[in-house]
């Protein structure tokens, strides 16, 4: 097996006669592996209960001859004209009561029983047809489930709404109380009196609206598994993926992952944003985690320009390469691209292409080429796997009830969590993410930034990690609702307060009338500088005092740590500066024994996947580079780490050195 390489086929948009010329290209270009079909339904079913599949068998037959693999898609990502002309009732309908007609795509109710039917249908059609085609890798359900509709507000939605409640809930005062419906005057006498969270006078039911993020999560969800249950009748053997989004706040990627054979997941961090590698780390490092450190697949990413920002710029010589083998680095077993040849009509025209405009000799293709021919030659990478002693909790019910309305301050939960990361990418220490309630034995440090809505079991497995012997840390809008969003009173933080030693008596967040001009404070103590965003009023009732509030919150704790049992407990109180961050994990990793893979250097990312080191600079000009051994991609040659011998080399801007450290190669 090689390193899958290639990207989104999407041949329907051309006359077959281009067809040949695709897989010779295709060939040229190193593609190992074709997603077909996503958008295909009106060409594989014109008319309803009418198929036409002889073009989709010459375009599978013509790839299989060219010896590409096939991630066959379901095409059920945007129902075709016939299906929402004839049954009008399977659009979504937001928050307004909008409906979103069609002309688009991704034009359809999750909970709609009528798409589901119709799409499980052609699902049928196309197992029964293709399963046993010779170019058939893999399935690929749906595609980017929920991007542009996560949240439906229909009629349909509101009926699956209140099954979804009764199953949860079994009665009706349960999900009063659950809710808290004693309050402006909520209270429910029967589930039928329940709708979807719709456009109201003022603050909907937090609650309510928690729940409507998990079930339109769970919709979409079931939409996938309606389609997998038929592949899996029909194709036991063959492997099913669907494509995820990163930190994307639609669905719980959580509840998702055991549901996919192998996960697969879309990138596209904006080449004009100085911090996209780092953000792009984080999303790497979720995907490999999703999937419990198995490979995972870069479904898709741009070779150059995408057409959905303001203004789109296009990836530098040689980023595309330094992006793809960050996702390797980082555990991916397969660069895969949106799309093979750039559109010529339709809304994608001005996205990049693996085959651009402007045809083959372009710098583009010319750097596809040289990006597919150097994968062919790396499959010792293939199936090895990162360790990480380091775990972050991610939570997405925290990251819904957080950014709700109506709470203490406008909290950016991705954001705060990245400015975690950050820090420990800085320093070359690999972290895997975790959910809420997993264990984290074996993991040296654990941070837990902004754990909002915490259940009493969440929050008892950090505690008792922090009381043998773990390293926790953990911040601000903690443990602060439970999972119904009810208060912990008398302090926040439940079963944390006696683990970290403190309580917090009120919050403090640093408003600014200006959002574009934060209010910035400081803290002093062992640990001293800038914070933003968020103070408390905190009590260090059994905890050492790192830093404290100074100025109208003078003397009260910033940043406390505690000596459990066994471990450490650390607390912060506030969103600090990248370079008091810098201090609080450089004494949380010297407590905790964590060194990185190389010392930091700006703009170098470091990474070991199994016995290989990544070295990737992500900058613009050459970086020095301490690492002796050698480099696989150009062994003794410049621009790598040098032979066995060599210590210090220049990377090149974007450069990528994949490095057998000197200790393996003496071996
Ligand atoms: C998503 C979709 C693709 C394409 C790209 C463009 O990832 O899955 O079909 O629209 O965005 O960036």
């Amino acid at each position: 097996m090689p390193i899958w390489f290639g990207g989104d086929y999407n041949p329907e948009q051309w006359p077959s006669d281009v067809w040949a010329e695709d897989v010779t290209l295709m060939q040229r270009a190193g593609v190992t592996m074709a997603t077909v079909g996503v958008f295909s339904w009106a060409k594989l079913e014109p008319r309803e209960g009418e198929f036409e599949f002889g073009w989709l068998d010459e375009v599978l037959d013509g790839l299989h001859a060219g010896g590409i693999r096939v991630d066959l898609a379901t095409a059920t990502a945007s129902p075709p004209p016939w299906l929402t002309h004839a049954y009008p009732e399977v659009l979504p309908v937001t928050a307004e009561g909008v409906t979103l007609g069609g002309g688009s795509r991704q034009q359809y109710s999750p909970s709609s029983p009528v798409y589901r039917r119709f799409a499980t249908r052609l699902v049928r059609q196309l197992a029964e047809r293709y399963g046993e085609h010779p170019a058939l890798e893999m399935w690929h359900i749906g595609n980017e489930y929920g991007c542009h509709v996560s949240h439906d507000y229909s009629d349909v939605a509101a009926a699956a709404f209140r099954l979804w409640l009764q199953e949860k809930y079994g009665d009706i005062g349960a999900l009063n109380f659950a809710w808290g419906t004693g309050f402006w005057s909520q209270q429910y006498a029967d589930f039928e009196e329940i709708y979807p969270p719709r456009a109201a006078p003022t603050y909907l039911n937090p609650t309510q609206l928690l729940d409507f993020d998990r079930f339109s999560s769970r919709q979409l969800l079931e939409c996938y598994l309606d389609e997998k249950r038929i592949l899996r009748e029909l194709t036991p053997q063959i492997p099913v993926t669907t494509n995820f989004m990163g930190f994307f706040k639609g669905a719980d990627y959580w509840e998702w992952a055991p549901h996919v054979d192998i996960v697969s997941n879309d990138n596209y961090p904006d080449p004009a944003d100085p911090e996209s590698s780092q953000t792009a780390a984080m999303v790497c490092d979720l995907m490999r985690s999703l999937g419990g450190g198995a490979p995972w697949i870069l479904m898709e990413q741009a070779t150059s320009a995408v057409n959905w920002r303001t203004s789109n710029a296009p990836k530098r010589p040689h980023h595309m390469r330094a992006g793809s083998y960050q996702a390797v680095a980082r555990g991916a077993d397969g660069i895969l691209f949106f799309q093979w040849r750039q559109s010529v009509a339709g809304a994608e025209k001005f996205h990049s292409a693996l085959l651009p405009h402007a045809g083959p000799q372009t710098r583009v293709f010319r750097e596809v080429e040289e990006l597919g021919a150097e994968l062919a030659g790396l499959g010792e990478v293939l199936g090895s796997r990162l360790t990480a002693h380091v775990a972050i909790v991610f939570d997405w019910a925290s990251w819904w009830s957080l950014e709700q309305e109506a709470t203490p301050a406008d909290i950016d939960y991705v954001k705060h969590v990245f400015s975690w990361y950050r820090e420990l990418l800085r320093r070359n220490v690999a972290v895997d993410f975790v959910k809420p309630g997993a264990s984290v034995d074996g993991y040296k440090a654990v941070l837990v930034p902004a754990l909002f809505a915490a259940s009493t079991s969440d929050l008892a497995v950090l505690s008792d990690y922090a009381e043998h012997g773990g390293n926790l840390l953990v911040t601000f809008q903690s443990g602060i609702t439970d999972e119904n969003l009810h208060i912990t009173e008398g302090g926040y933080l439940g079963s944390l307060q006696k683990t970290l030693g403190i309580t917090v008596e009120e919050f403090a967040p640093l408003a600014s009338a200006d959002p574009n001009a934060p209010v910035e404070s400081v803290i002093e103590g062992e640990i001293s500088g800038s914070v933003a965003v968020w103070r408390e009023y905190l009590h260090a009732d059994d905890a050492q005092i790192l830093a404290s509030f100074v100025d109208d919150l003078a003397g009260w704790p910033a940043i406390t740590r505690r000596q459990t049992a066994e471990g450490t407990a650390w607390y912060v109180g506030t969103w600090p500066s990248a370079a008091v961050i810098e201090s609080i994990v450089g004494a949380l990793l010297e407590t905790a024994g964590v060194d990185g893979v190389l010392d930091p250097v700006p703009g170098l990312e470091a990474v070991r996947r199994g016995e290989l080191v990544f070295a990737l600079n992500h900058g613009w000009s050459p970086v020095e580079l301490s690492l002796s051994g050698t480099d696989i991609l150009s062994p003794g040659g410049a621009g790598g780490a040098g032979g066995a011998e060599g210590t210090k080399h220049a990377l090149e801007a974007q450069g990528v050195a994949i490095v057998v450290p000197a200790a393996e190669v003496a071996g």
